[in-house]
């Protein structure tokens, strides 16, 4: 149940403990795989925790978490404590405004009604809710964000509109159903983060049948063979000549033998977040569930890159009942081809999409990469075959297991990398 501070629902801010531990990130990475920040929550979060914990207690001893709250999970909620996240998340304009875009492009749904905002961070998607007319808007939150997304609130005067929940998604109570469910959920390669199962958790929970939620689609993973010789000669190559010392011909301070393996093994065992161009791209995209690739320029091959894109559009795609499958996510056609130039899948709709693709506006999210430890030179027409499949992880839920399998030219490879 919903336990205003206040009595009503005007600014009923709501705690149910903030997080501790490291944070896991959504920040810039790339290859040297830097994390943001070390991310912390106030010194009063405890404290609140344990006030909120003794008003609750009641309740608590009645409704035990869907899913306990792992040390890794307060980690991650931890890590979106630090105001660095936000600030680039919110930055990214291409993210926000499509954002923006969709709510107001589906003011009609949203004026008047009940919104969830799952993972509301600082706010801002709640907030944007309220100015399209929500009469309620449910902003929830783990992270000790929510402290600030509160005050955020309260600073707009919209604390009679815009309710502060902190905690998660499936902890917390709402007393009443809801139209719409908006959340910003996506991770790099999409899955990353393991965000989604909380969307479908808030959907079971609260959404209205035919309800609204945005985004309403996602593309499982768009995936290209890439070409990067400057990748490769940056972080490979570079060992061949150290201050003109060439190691081809094996000079002692420096055997090749002994660095290069390490050095492959630095650069391309995990995955790895950058931007690539279109120049990089061998052939369009497929979507993952389809398991043969024709190339069409012929290069080394040196990876594959993933992305992916969400479509908002209204609610006559959603399900009518929680008996239907999820319909956040589906394949959808892998772009279309013109000669040799890519062109997006159709849109029939004009839905608005907000893409991550190599050919678009940058996001933060940039492109993921998996790179091969060595290229493989690939001629025009021919055939690459293989398998994507991606898993939690079992050491934590929040990274994911990548399992790629491709055969060609009568050979076949096998990269198995974790998304940590
Ligand atoms: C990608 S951020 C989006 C923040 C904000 N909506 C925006 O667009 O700027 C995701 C937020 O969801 C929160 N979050 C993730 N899983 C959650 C859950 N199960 N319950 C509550 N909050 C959650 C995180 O703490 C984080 O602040």
């Amino acid at each position: 149940m919903l336990q205003p501070t206040d009595g009503g629902y005007t600014n009923g801010y709501h705690q149910a403990g903030g997080g501790g531990g490291n944070r896991v990130r959504r920040g810039s990475r790339g290859r040297s795989r830097v994390r943001r920040g070390g991310g912390g929550g106030s010194d009063g979060s405890g404290a609140r925790a344990s006030q909120w914990q003794q008003q609750h207690e009641d309740e608590e001893e009645r409704e035990k978490p869907a899913t306990p709250c792992t040390d890794f999970d307060t980690a991650y909620f931890h890590s979106y404590a630090h105001v660095g996240i936000h600030e680039e998340m919110i930055k990214d304009r291409v993210r926000t405004d499509s954002y923006r875009n969709a709510i107001f492009q589906h003011q009609n749904f949203i004026a008047g009604k009940v919104v969830v905002d799952v993972g509301c961070g600082t706010g801002i998607l709640s907030i944007f809710c309220a100015q399209a007319g929500a009469r309620r808007v449910y902003a929830v939150d783990a992270s000790d964000i929510a402290v600030q997304a509160n005050e955020i609130v309260k600073a707009n005067n919209l604390s009679d509109k815009v309710i502060v929940l902190h905690g998660r998604v499936e902890d917390v109570e709402i007393d009443e159903e809801v139209d719409v469910i908006v959340s910003e959920w996506m991770g790099y390669m999409l899955l990353y983060e393991s965000m989604l199962g909380s969307v479908i958790t808030a959907r079971d929970r609260w959404l209205k049948p035919g309800g609204l939620v945005l985004p309403s689609h996602a593309t499982v993973l768009y995936m290209a063979p890439v070409t990067h010789p400057d990748r490769y000669s940056e972080s490979v190559d570079f060992w061949h000549n150290i201050y003109g010392i060439d190691n081809s011909v094996g000079v002692p301070f420096f055997v090749v033998s002994a660095i290069i393996p390490l050095a492959k093994q630095c650069a391309f065992e995990e995955p790895s977040v950058e931007t690539i161009t279109v120049e990089n791209v061998l052939t369009w995209p497929q979507v993952w569930s389809y398991d043969l690739i024709l190339i069409f320029v012929s290069a080394p091959f040196h990876g594959f890159a993933f992305w992916f894109d969400v479509e908002f559009t209204g609610p006559t795609v959603l399900p009518l009942n929680n008996d239907m499958p999820p319909s956040f996510i589906e394949p959808s056609n892998s772009y279309m081809t013109e000669g040799n130039h890519r062109k997006k899948r159709p849109n029939p709709n004009e839905a608005l999409v907000l893409s991550t693709a190599p050919e678009d506006p940058p996001t933060h999210w940039q492109q993921t990469l998996v790179y091969f430890y060595e290229p493989l030179d690939v001629e025009q027409d021919q055939v690459i075959e293989g398998s994507l499949t991606l898993s939690q992880s079992k050491e934590n839920a929040r990274f994911m297991n990548i399992h790629l399998e491709y055969s060609s030219g009568g050979r076949s490879f096998v990269k198995e990398s974790v998304m940590r």
